[in-house]
């Protein structure tokens, strides 16, 4: 068996890091292949030399564009690159472009697809995300999903792959990497802060919601730490919208920090404001436990919902700021982690050896 593990982006490199260690430290045959959707130091090289990891195996040089054009570059580069390395099993993680090029690309080779974080859906059709997960899902051998509720969903839509509940791997990385990140991450943690994010096509693309979110950090009188992702970046420049954010009262706005930087403005931050995915995970891992507002319509992960770390609040200012009040006023007590031991890089690893 020789396994080709696909990457792309930062959340992918960040959770398929756990498994590429197992696999490493079992002395599997395996390659890592980077489609190079993203390609700035800071959301792709870093998190290779951050989480030492050899570098990847081959770079596919996709880099930017229209969604059909990227996924369709994605599939040209990985089928030549799945047949260069003579792949068996293909490993794709989560939602990207990347992984239904990947999931696409080894099923009409006839490899085996091994989608890690399947199960998830936000039932929302705007998003390139939930088309991808969609699709990867029904195209997939092994769905390795990381939780009973994300197992229930594939079961629901009759997916014909097996379905492993096996916690998520950036629980993993969390665990595997704070004390490193206690020890070397490079970041000013200035006394008391929020922490905000924000990258999704459906929020930074629409100029109105920006100006919303400016309203947002224009009313909390704390200290706001954002690194900005390059999507972000480019339409608040786009909109001419870029210096008013710069210039809000105590925001510090950061390019976008390495992982173990991150770690630790997420475990220090009084709470999180964002978009992002994974973000909504990590907040509920042990040694983070952080209340999140969730600047979106919808969520995949409702389980973040469930535990009570995560919170829903759409984004119109007027919503999101009263959120925020609430938990001001009332406080709060997380509760436990429903992503799992910190050891579903191992459960995925065995079940692919099996
Ligand atoms: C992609 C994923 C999203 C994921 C996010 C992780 C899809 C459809 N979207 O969104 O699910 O949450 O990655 O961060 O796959 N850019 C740069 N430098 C880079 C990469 C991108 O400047 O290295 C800029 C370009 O202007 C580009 C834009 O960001 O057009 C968007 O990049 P793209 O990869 O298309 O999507 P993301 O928004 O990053
Ligand atoms: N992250 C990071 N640096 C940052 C912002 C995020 O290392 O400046 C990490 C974060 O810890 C999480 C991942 O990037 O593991 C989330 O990526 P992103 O929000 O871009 O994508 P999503 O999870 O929404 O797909």
């Amino acid at each position: 068996m020789r396994v080709a593990v696909v990457v792309g982006t930062r959340p992918e490199i960040i959770k398929m890091s756990p498994i590429i260690r197992e696999l490493d430290k079992r002395g599997m045959d395996f390659n890592v292949i980077h489609t190079g959707q993203h390609y700035d130091h800071e959301v792709s090289d870093i998190f290779f030399e951050e989480l030492n990891l050899n570098s990847p195996d081959t770079y596919l040089g996709v880099g930017s564009g229209e969604q059909g054009e990227q996924t369709g570059k994605a599939l040209i580069g990985l089928e030549k690159a799945f047949k260069k390395f003579d792949s068996s099993t293909v490993l794709v993680q989560g939602d990207t472009n990347t992984v239904l090029a990947g999931a696409l690309a080894a099923v009409k080779m006839g490899l085996k697809v091994g989608h890690v974080e399947a199960g998830l859906r936000s039932y929302d059709l705007r998003m390139p995300e939930e088309h991808n997960r969609r699709l990867t899902d029904h195209c997939s051998h092994l769905l390795f999903a990381p939780t009973e509720n994300s197992a229930d969903i594939l079961k629901g839509e009759n997916v014909w792959g097996d379905i492993h509940v096996t916690g998520n791997t950036v629980i993993d990385a969390c665990i595997q990497n704070m004390g490193i990140a206690e020890d070397k991450a490079l970041v000013d943690l200035p006394g008391e802060y929020v922490l905000i994010t924000a990258h999704r096509a459906e929020n930074v693309d629409d100029r109105e919601i920006l100006e919303q979110f400016i309203e947002v950090f224009e009313n909390i009188p704390l200290t706001k730490v954002y690194p900005i992702h390059p999507r972000a970046e480019k339409m608040f420049k786009q909109t001419r919208l870029y210096d008013k954010l710069k210039n809000v009262e105590g925001m510090h706005l950061i390019k976008p920090q390495g992982y173990l930087e991150f770690l630790m403005l997420m475990r220090n931050a009084r709470y999180i404001l964002t978009d992002s995915g994974g973000i909504q995970e990590e907040a509920t891992a042990p040694n983070i436990k952080k209340k999140v507002f969730v600047l979106r319509e919808s969520t995949e992960r409702p389980e973040a919902v469930e535990a009570g770390f995560a919170e829903v609040v759409g984004t119109d200012s007027g919503d999101i700021l009263k959120a925020i009040d609430d938990f001001e006023e009332r406080g709060w007590k997380p509760g436990e982690c429903p992503y799992g031991d910190g050891r579903a890089a191992g459960r995925i690893v065995e079940l692919i050896s099996g």
